[in-house]
């Protein structure tokens, strides 16, 4: 339930659009997770980078960081997490961010034959990850599928041969496998498939200490999703994994980097309506002072995000889109959505927007981005990020 006089009040005091997460749903979720499966969890932080959010995870005693750029590992350090705590998960990295990592000494997980070639070449006897793409892939839309021909992640698990020659030739050491095929999957058997198949690849390797199986936990968006099933998904991977240590001949460390399953539903981005217009065919739109530089996945991909006006949430239901302030026609959070009648000057809450909202954010249209606070569990509300201002906008040296 939304609690509309907070919403209100937080309004008024950091003014709209504004992020507004709850700490203790970051709280619940993690303790869900760690409840019910029996694994270390890295926190996926490009789901959501706010440092008093990596703080709140690390004070709950999470096992660590899945980082993607020299960046993401900065501010993890920074955050207090220790370098063993930080994978670093490149993607067409440089020399110049291999170099960063080794010397920050955060763990390596490689994702192609060539880079395993230069990091051999450069830091013989380094111990390593190995992204692997299982030929598994999911997700709530194709851009955000990860496993498979068509993704560019991992190296393709027929290739095994070529990793461990490469690994031998320079004394690399294969301590960790880890692959992630996809984000918001609500579906257990495709984890488990994926998992199996992963399972497959480690018994070729011998050194192995770490088999982290990604992230991709999803979240109910929709009003007819229904949550994961953790309880399941943590015993059937305790049972497949089990069988494998035994046979494998060594209990290894299991790993999932959940990033969207931790800060989804704790955020909600907070918008005021500016504008109505009604069309001649009496298509209604609801202009708000936000956009998808503010929040993406609407436009993006689609996505469905539950939208409430807290000003008339008993007002009768009436079919709108609501659009944002940029200058693109799909620049929309819903299309043909009932919601209680709308009118200009009122709040509506944009639900689930914890995960890759803030983090997606951008200027376009020179347009700052909003504030961030956070609702702690005595229910005082913190600024934890300030809403740009427009001097923030300019290059150095420039403007
Ligand atoms: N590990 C790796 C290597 C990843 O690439 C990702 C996400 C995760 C873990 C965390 O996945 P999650 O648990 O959050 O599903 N912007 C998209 C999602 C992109 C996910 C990219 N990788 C969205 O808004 O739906």
């Amino acid at each position: 339930m939304l609690n509309l006089s907070l919403f209100a009040r937080i309004a008024k005091e950091f003014g709209t659009p504004v992020y507004v997460y709850k700490e203790n749903k970051i709280r619940e979720a993690l303790g869900l997770l760690r409840k019910n499966i029996n694994s270390l969890i890295f926190y996926a932080m490009k789901a959501n980078n706010n440092p008093e959010i990596l703080k709140i995870l690390l004070r709950e005693g999470i096992s660590g960081i899945d980082a993607v750029s020299p960046e993401e590992i900065t501010l993890a350090l920074k955050a207090g997490f220790k370098p063993k705590q930080i994978v670093f998960t490149g993607n067409n990295i440089t020399d110049e961010e291999t170099d960063f990592a080794v010397n920050k000494k955060v763990r390596l997980n490689i994702d192609s034959l060539s880079r395993l070639e230069k990091l051999g070449k450069k830091y013989g006897g380094s111990e390593i990850w190995v992204r692997i793409n299982s030929s598994i892939g999911a997700g709530h839309h194709s851009h955000c599928i990860t496993g498979g021909p068509e993704s560019k992640f991992g190296i393709w698990y027929t290739e095994t041969g070529r990793i461990k020659r490469l690994a031998k030739k320079y004394g690399v050491k294969i301590v960790g496998l880890h692959q992630h095929i996809g984000s918001q999957i609500l579906e257990l058997k495709i984890f488990l498939r994926a998992m199996e198949a992963l399972l497959g690849v480690a018994e070729k390797f011998p050194d192995l200490k770490y088999l982290d199986f990604g992230g991709g936990l999803g979240v109910p968006y929709r009003p007819e999703e229904k949550p994961l099933d953790v309880k399941r998904l943590g015993e059937e991977i305790s049972k497949r994994f089990k069988n494998f240590c035994r046979s494998y001949g060594r209990k290894l460390t299991l790993i999932l980097e959940p990033g969207r399953y931790l800060v989804a539903e704790a955020g909600n981005l907070l918008t005021r309506v500016n504008t109505i217009k009604k069309n001649p065919d009496g298509r209604i739109f609801v202009g708000v002072d936000t956009g998808f530089n503010h929040l993406d996945r609407p436009a993006r991909y689609g996505s469905y995000h539950e939208i409430v006006n807290i000003s008339n949430p008993h007002g009768r239901k009436e079919k709108v889109d609501v659009v944002g302030n940029l200058c693109e026609s799909g620049d929309k959070f819903a299309t043909q959505r009932e919601i209680s009648h709308v009118r200009e000057g009122d709040l509506l809450v944009i639900k689930n927007a914890g995960a890759y909202g803030y983090s997606m954010a951008s200027n376009y249209n020179l347009r700052a981005k909003p504030a961030e606070v956070l609702v702690e569990p005595d229910g005082k509300v913190r600024l934890i990020r300030r809403r740009e201002a427009f001097k923030d906008l300019l290059l150095k040296g420039g403007g």
